[in-house]
């Protein structure tokens, strides 16, 4: 079985560049669209599975010609789908608008991701694995069930709370360590995050949940390391942003390979800034996940 098993999405991203965003009622026109291989957890599966880690992907598709794509291009990047169930709704997609600035906004429809059930989870076998890493593109329901299953088998349970929601405390209280940005995590305590102070208030307050670590994820301003014993800024990489899409995935995927490999929480984060900076360069979700070589050349 795999080192990481990841219980999530798998989206179509259905990417159109755009000079600015529409305001409402306003129609302007972009570029060609382009179909990409996305999904907050599949991204975050090719995230660490190029970074050299044994990676399984757990989630739906449809029975569409979007399924078959999503797959294959989990397969190309050597991530386990043994357990990815194609059901006969339609699969997953995001409508995403990214100005020129290499920001995005994204619509979801989530399509298969919204069947992913706690019988799918316990389809798998955690026994043998080391890390799980969950987002909230699934029913949360499903969510909470991977995390516990994972906790009565020893594995370190990684939640990254997005897109943002409130959360039962049942489910905080089973996670290791919290990866949220800055909106995710104020909407999560109730409190305003918009300055590494006030990241650092509102993070000691999930502490008190018993998650045992936070790392806030600041963008340009690298991220925020909160435990119950140090907090430290780390800074990311200065590079030039073409598209900020799955920069967070490409962040968490790297940061858990990191942590597999014996690496420390501090160093760990550093990865992660790496790829995550790394995945701004380039366009799209999952082409834009950098390599291994990639990842140690910018770090050198
Ligand atoms: O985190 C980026 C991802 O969010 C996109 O790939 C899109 O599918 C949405 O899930």
């Amino acid at each position: 079985m795999a080192d990481i098993i990841i219980v999530g999405s798998l989206n179509a991203d259905l990417v159109v560049r755009s000079p600015r965003f529409p305001q409402p009622g306003e129609t302007i026109s972009g570029e060609d669209l382009q179909i990409i291989p996305g999904g907050k957890g599949a991204n975050q599966a090719v995230a660490a599975a190029r970074q050299g880690v044994k990676t399984a992907m757990l989630g739906r598709v449809g029975s569409d010609s979007f399924g078959p794509f999503l797959v294959e291009n989990l397969k190309a990047n050597q991530v386990d789908t043994s357990h990815v169930i194609v059901d006969s709704s339609a699969t997953g997609t995001a409508i995403i608008v990214v100005d020129s600035n290499g920001q995005n906004s994204i619509v979801l429809s989530p399509g298969a991701n919204g069947n992913v059930s706690p019988a799918d989870v316990d389809s798998a076998s955690f026994s043998n694995s080391k890390l799980l890493l969950l987002q909230l593109e699934i029913p949360t329901p499903t969510v909470l069930h991977a995390a516990q299953q994972a906790r009565a088998n020893g594995l370190t349970v990684i939640l990254n709370p997005a897109p943002a929601k409130s959360l039962p405390r049942e489910l905080i209280s089973v996670v290791d360590i919290l990866i949220p940005n800055e909106s995710e995590l104020s909407l999560l305590t109730g409190l305003p995050v918009n300055d590494i102070g006030s990241a650092e208030h509102a993070a000691k307050e999930i502490l008190k949940q018993g998650v045992k670590t936070v790392i806030v994820t600041l963008g340009s301003k690298g991220a925020l390391l909160v435990t119950a014993h140090q907090t430290t800024q780390i800074d990311t990489y200065k590079v030039n942003v073409v598209d900020t899409t799955a920069a967070g995935d490409a962040f968490i995927g790297g940061f858990a390979s990191a942590m597999l490999n014996g690496k420390s929480l501090e160093d760990s984060v550093r990865y992660g800034c790496a790829c995550g900076a790394l995945a701004t360069t380039k366009f799209g979700a999952q082409p834009s996940l950098p390599t291994k070589e990639e990842v140690e050349k910018i770090i050198k």
